[in-house]
């Protein structure tokens, strides 16, 4: 049986080159199969994994939420980076969030450039100056006036949906008010403590409904309200292109608030479950003096060269 296969193998050269060929076509057919199963098999999973994720609800931290538009007046003077710092750290706990950071100033600082920077909220960093007339006055100024004037033109230029809010770089905010004011149709208020002698300043509630406002100072004012104690629509901002901001010591919110007119009582949104806790309170910080300038031949080849120049001056 081996001797004829033997021999036809001798003999039948060409014979074992067929059977190779055929060897190989064969494999590289089989490979080819396998290859085209895997591709397909690969594809088919492929498919099946996108269709099933495209059906997952989304996890709470990847909802896309509407923008915040945190509009903060901020002014030169020795307490300006640690009041930023503060405010900063607080906004990093907040998503889809643009801070505004607009300066009382002609030009911008780089001290507060590089605190914004470090911090990482993102932010646009805008000036804005008091009138000079306002500046020079013996009485009391219209403080953040321009600067909040300016965020809502920047506003009016730049954004279409979401909610901005006036936050004052001093005053301190519990992040839950963030998330509430988010969904803000029109206007959304809600209590701010350490506002006058009352302790604080809130709308007054009784069976849901608002009846009034509690502050020390009523001031003739419709809106009796602090700054920190409401926030606006973007979308209504739009539909009122003529709100404003007046230069008018003790009645800027009112006046705000008042050109947004039409304003409806009903239409006031209830926040701090139906303004029944405080979330924002009006801190002030204490005035420090001016840094007395570096002895430079003392110091001037030490740190403190450095650290002189981190410094806000007046
Ligand atoms: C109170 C209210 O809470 C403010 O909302 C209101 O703007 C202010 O009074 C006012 O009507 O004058 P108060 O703590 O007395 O706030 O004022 P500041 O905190 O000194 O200033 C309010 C904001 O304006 C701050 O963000 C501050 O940085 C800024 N500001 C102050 C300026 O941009 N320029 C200034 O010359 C002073
Ligand atoms: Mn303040």
């Amino acid at each position: 049986m081996l001797l004829p296969q033997a021999k036809e193998v001798k003999l039948n050269g060409s014979g074992v080159s067929n059977n190779n060929s055929n060897n190989k076509m064969a494999l590289g057919k089989s490979i080819k199969m396998y290859l085209t199963i895997f591709v397909a098999t690969t594809c088919v999973y492929m498919v099946l994994y996108q269709y099933h994720m495209s059906r997952q609800p989304l996890a709470t931290n990847e909802v896309i939420k509407p923008p915040l538009y945190i509009i903060t007046p901020t002014y030169r003077r020795p307490e300006q980076l640690a009041e930023l710092t503060r405010l900063g750290y607080t906004l990093k706990h907040v998503v889809n969030l643009l801070w505004l950071v607009i300066e009382d100033a002609n030009r911008t600082n780089p001290l507060v450039a590089h605190t914004l920077d470090r911090i990482g909220v993102p932010y646009e960093y805008l000036v804005a100056p008091m009138p000079e007339q306002y500046k020079l006055t013996k009485r009391a100024k219209p403080r953040g006036v321009s600067n909040r004037n300016r965020g809502l033109d920047y506003l009016r230029a730049n954004a279409t949906e979401g909610v901005l809010y006036f936050a004052d770089d001093d005053n301190t905010y519990d992040i839950n008010i963030f998330e509430q004011m988010r969904y803000t149709k029109k206007v959304s208020m809600w209590p701010v403590g350490l506002v006058t002698k009352t302790g604080v300043s809130s709308p007054i509630i009784r069976e849901g409904k608002l009846e009034g406002y509690y502050d020390g100072w009523i001031g003739g004012r419709k809106y009796p309200v602090d700054m920190a104690g409401f926030a606006v629509s973007v979308k209504f901002l739009h539909e009122r292109p003529q709100a404003k901001m007046p230069f008018k010591p003790g009645y800027e919110e009112d006046g705000f608030l008042r050109s947004l007119a039409p304003l409806d009582n009903a239409e006031i949104e209830l926040l701090a479950d139906e303004c029944r806790e405080i979330l924002t309170w009006h801190t002030q910080t204490k005035k420090n003096s001016p840094a007395l300038p570096l002895n430079m031949t003392r110091y001037g080849h030490t740190n403190l060269a450095f650290i002189e120049k981190l410094l806000v001056r007046p």
